[in-house]
């Protein structure tokens, strides 16, 4: 079965640039992206391409490539559905925040109004390819709901996670390490199996492409960022104690990281890990443990989930007790707000946690990050409900230029390692900071000598 049309429901961080690249890479393939946010669409539509809502390197030259030829961005998901020969699911799967599982289990309100829509929709026989991260076993829901309300057409249903990493989506999406295609082992869903197939080989070697049952594919995503997680979680409980025995936590991870079995990537200690898969699927992953009475997995993985707030806690903490265990009034400037460099993304950033930290023991905080906009950083906060929208805006400033937001600061936290950084006169900012001048390198990013020498204390995570 050859793909002529492909539809992606949801134009967010995934499917967008997904969609971008197979477009792309396809041209004989029209690939339609509809979302419900009309101005989520008006973004990617934008005249010129440096608008598109997501940041990312690279994304906008392949936008400009494909948009218009092969590639539309729409909110008419009727239509787009309706065509296409090939569906794709990319809407979010939040974690839950009311009712049983709550704050654990994944909320699949959106994949299964996502369904229902195809379900109605549909005249024609249709694949449906999972790409949002999902609990095991949603293949067979989705299904379900397609297979009982559908219009009598035939429906294959797909697991295809995604594996890109923000900052890096378009070199991880051009060159992926895998792609893993999960379906039925009926002949219907192999046949399936092989046309999605034939779309990733127009620019995947086929070694690469693995093909598994629906489940393991399902499980394999959550298993994937669960040990990701893991690594850096492992690592920051060593920080904390290379910070008590006087070891360098920077050395113990390339001492262990020659080794060929552990491998010298995911181990740079930070403030903690954020972004909006580790938490969400960890935590479905002990929600699904417990729901099979399976309590040491699910403790076992949970674990990471507490290592990983306790990091962020901590260096807060640690904040306050150097600055004389007071930060009331005082000025202290977030160096970025995203949850990894290279991205616009804040979604379970470190920095909102440490900036909700700080701002109840009253200190002022100043931001500045290259790509995050005042009013994002600002709904991060607000979404924690941890006090008013008025004094959350009271408390911090967003500037848009790095040495304004340090000028006359206790502190400098770094929060994200954005290159730029590095690049700044630190000593014009030094002598625009009180003094002693104080920098805490959430992202162990900055020169400890060089900034020694211009005498500003300085203290990284794990040394
Ligand atoms: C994705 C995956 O789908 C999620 O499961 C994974 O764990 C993280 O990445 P992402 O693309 O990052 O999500 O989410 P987001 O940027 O929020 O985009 C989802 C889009 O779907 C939004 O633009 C939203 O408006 C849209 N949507 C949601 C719909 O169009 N219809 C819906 O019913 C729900
Ligand atoms: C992750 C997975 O890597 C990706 O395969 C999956 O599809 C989605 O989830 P992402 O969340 O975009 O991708 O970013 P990632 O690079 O994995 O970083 C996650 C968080 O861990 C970031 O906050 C990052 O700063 C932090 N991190 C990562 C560390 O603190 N130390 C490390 O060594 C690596």
């Amino acid at each position: 079965m050859e793909i002529k049309r492909i539809c992606c429901i949801g134009a967010g961080y995934v499917g967008g640039p997904t969609m971008a690249v197979i477009a792309q890479k396809c041209p004989h393939i029209k690939v339609t992206v509809v979302d419900l946010n009309e101005k989520r669409i008006a973004a990617w539509n934008d005249v010129n391409t440096d608008n598109i809502p997501v940041y990312e390197p690279g994304l906008s030259d392949v936008v400009a490539a494909a948009r218009g030829r092969n590639l539309f961005f729409s909110t008419e998901v009727d239509k787009a559905i309706a065509e296409a020969d090939m569906i794709f699911i990319s809407v979010n799967t939040p974690t839950k925040t009311y009712g049983v599982g709550k704050g654990m289990a994944a909320d699949l309100k959106y994949i299964e109004l996502c369904a229902r829509q195809i379900a109605r929709v549909a005249k024609t026989d249709k694949i449906v390819v999972e790409k949002s991260t999902l609990p095991v076993r949603t293949a067979s829901a989705i299904k379900d709901i397609l297979d009982h309300t559908g219009n009598g057409v035939q429906f294959q249903i797909l697991s295809n996670p995604e594996f890109l990493a923000e900052g890096t989506a378009v070199q991880d999406l051009f060159a992926p390490d895998r792609v893993l295609i999960g379906g039925d082992t009926t002949p219907e869903g192999q046949k399936a199996i092989q046309a999605l197939v034939d779309i990733y080989a127009n620019w995947v070697p086929k070694d690469r492409i693995l093909t598994t049952n629906v489940w393991s594919s399902e499980l394999s995503k959550l298993t994937a960022n669960a040990f990701l997680a893991q690594r850096v979680s492992s690592i920051n409980a060593m920080s904390e104690l290379c910070e008590k025995t006087g070891a360098d936590v920077n050395e113990v991870a390339r001492a262990i990281g020659m080794d060929s079995r552990i491998g010298p990537k995911f181990l740079k200690s930070s403030v903690g890990f954020g972004g909006s898969c580790f938490q969400k699927d960890i935590l479905n992953l002990v929600y699904i443990a417990k729901s099979y009475g399976l309590n040491e997995v699910a403790d076992y993985w949970e674990q990471v989930i507490i290592m990983n707030d306790h990091q962020k806690r901590r260096f807060a903490k640690n904040i306050i007790s150097t600055l004389y265990n007071t930060v009331s009034g005082k000025k202290i400037t977030f160096l970025g707000w995203a949850f990894k460099k290279d991205t616009n993304d804040t979604r379970e950033s470190a920095a909102i946690y440490v900036a909700d930290d700080l701002l109840s023991e009253q200190a002022h905080l100043s931001v500045y990050d290259p790509k995050v906009t005042e009013e994002q950083i600002l709904a991060d906060l607000n979404y924690l409900d941890t006090r008013s929208e008025t004094e959350n805006t009271k408390g911090i400033i967003v500037e848009n230029n790095p040495y304004a937001a340090c000028e006359g600061a206790h502190a400098i936290a770094v929060l994200t390692e954005w290159d730029e950084f590095k690049e700044y006169d630190w000593q014009k900012i030094y002598d625009s900071m009180l003094k002693p001048a104080f920098v805490f390198d959430g992202r162990n990013l900055l020169d400890k000598k060089a900034l020694e020498k211009i005498g500003f204390v300085y203290q990284s995570i794990g040394s």
